[in-house]
């Protein structure tokens, strides 16, 4: 995904930002461009137009980590074509590989200015200014990897453009679950939640702006326990309730959650907040017991499934998402069975499914005795796969002769069309004109595909249910 703002009056210098990975990693995007403003850059569409590329990086797999070597290689090309040509093009490599391995990068890769992690994104200026410094054709180099005792998020400066009409807003980092599968705790830190009045006020100056819809991000977003402006600890519920009240905000999502945390002041939010949208990604991982106590996920399956049960007497329409890894260390054919069971009791409306990736310093990366050989792991993937697909397939076409509120976010696939998001995040396409986009508009859904529903705008808007 890449992020292009629109350049401020008197910009110099263009910055363009490449993004890979979670929801975090994109609102962090947005957050880095608006750490430059001030310094005179504008956005650049490619990387070809820029005068600094920002790679804001991803290390949850192998495959995602590695992606970015072989981006740093094409970059190289570039700088030497720019270098021959007398200018320069500074290469910053963020996000969760810059975190994780440091210095190693910056050995490894040789074209790399500045190495900076998540928690240090408020630096980055001061950074770039340093690393511009030193002669052309020797990057700098420089690695701020630290967690400073100090918020970035106190530091950053607000945001310089509009975030259109569905916004992301961080308002937990971090992790101190240690799943022993995860990179996240290593990479982000310990957990943060960041004080109720910032969030609150971050959220009025995005509604200002146009947003409508805004989605509650941190790593355990249902972990939050920012400071209240009443001097009480606040939870997620009592944020969202909060937040409900802004003049603008019309929806309200979170993600990611984790099913320990998921607690009955959330859980009656859903229930009696109208914004708060009948949507739930709420990752398992696995429907083992043997499995889930292996990952150190400490809730088994039937703690996953209560969990559910009482969600959907708050919520009777509320449709689910998850995460799976398949192929952990030691899982047999009867673990996965027990997954495969968990997944036809819920009934997901999407959900996401990974093979198991070692990742270097977690504990689930040693336990190389009881590996699931990468066949097992690639068949097991297809099996689980095609059940989601039937049951999002299902999902949707169940939707269909329904009318519901669809917030219209950007043209759609074909010409006169507009694409946006049902309350059960199903991707919607709807002919309609382009003065409806940004806003929210009754849908009649008409036909269902396995990833999508299409429809036509309806006279009679009606909530969710
Ligand atoms: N904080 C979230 C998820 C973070 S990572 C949570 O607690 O659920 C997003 C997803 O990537 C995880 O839910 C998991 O399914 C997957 N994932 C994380 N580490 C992985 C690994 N080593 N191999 C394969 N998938 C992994
Ligand atoms: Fe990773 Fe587990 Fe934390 Fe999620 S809860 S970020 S999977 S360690
Ligand atoms: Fe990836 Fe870091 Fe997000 S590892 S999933 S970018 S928190």
């Amino acid at each position: 995904m890449t992020v292009s703002p629109s350049p401020p009056a008197g910009a110099s210098r263009k910055v363009h930002v490449k993004t890979y990975g979670c929801q975090m990693n994109v609102y962090d995007s947005g957050r880095m461009i608006d750490a430059l403003a001030p310094a005179g850059f504008g956005g650049a569409e490619t990387a070809e137009e820029a005068d600094l590329v920002i790679l804001n990086t991803c290390h949850i797999r192998e495959k995602a980590a590695e992606k970015i070597y072989s981006e740093l290689g094409r970059l190289n090309v570039l700088q030497r074509e720019r270098a021959a040509e007398g200018r320069r093009l500074m290469i910053v490599v963020a996000g969760c590989v810059a975190q994780a391995e440091g210095m190693e990068l910056a050995r490894r890769a040789s074209n790399v200015d500045v190495v900076v992690g998540p928690q240090s994104y408020h630096r980055l200026p001061d950074l770039i200014a340093r690393a511009a410094a030193s002669p052309p054709g020797r990057p700098a180099r420089l690695v701020d990897t630290d967690f400073p005792v100090e918020s970035k998020f106190d530091l950053l400066p607000e945001e310089a453009t509009p975030r259109g009409p569905a916004a992301f807003l961080s308002v937990q980092e971090g992790c101190d679950k240690f799943c022993s599968f995860c990179v996240v705790p290593y990479t982000r830190g310990a957990e943060y939640s960041r004080p109720a009045a910032d969030v609150l006020a971050e959220a009025r100056r995005l509604a200002a702006g146009g947003t409508v819809e805004l989605t509650l991000l941190g790593q355990n977003v249902n972990a939050f326990h920012g400071d209240g402006p009443d001097g009480r600890s606040w939870s997620l519920g009592r944020l969202i309730r909060a937040l409900a009240e802004i003049d603008g905000v019309q929806r309200l999502r979170y993600t990611t959650s984790h099913p320990l945390e998921l607690d009955d002041e959330l859980i009656a939010a859903h229930r009696d907040v109208p914004a708060l949208m009948p949507f739930l990604h709420l990752p398992v991982q696995s429907g083992s017991d043997t499995i889930l106590a292996a990952m150190n996920r400490r809730h088994t399956a039937a703690h996953y499934r209560d969990i559910v049960a009482r969600l959907r007497r708050a919520v009777p329409d509320l449709a689910l998402s998850s995460d799976f890894i398949v192929g952990f260390p030691g899982e047999t054919e009867a673990d996965f069975a027990a997954t495969l069971d968990l997944v036809r009791q819920v009934g997901f409306a999407q959900a996401y499914s990974f093979k198991f990736s070692p990742r270097p310093g977690t504990p689930a990366a040693e336990m190389t005795d009881i590996t699931v050989p990468e066949p097992v792991k690639a068949e097991r993937l297809a099996r689980l796969q095609a059940l989601v697909g039937e049951q999002q397939a299902g999902f949707n076409r169940a939707t269909i002769g329904r009318t519901m509120p669809v917030l219209l976010e950007r043209p759609g696939r074909r010409p006169g069309q507009l694409a946006g998001r049902s309350p059960y995040m199903q991707a919607v396409h709807v002919e309609a004109p382009l003065t409806l986009q940004g806003r929210i508009a009754a849908v009649t859904i008409e036909s269902a595909a396995t990833l999508s529903v299409t429809g036509r705008l309806s006279e009679a808007p009606s909530r969710a249910a």
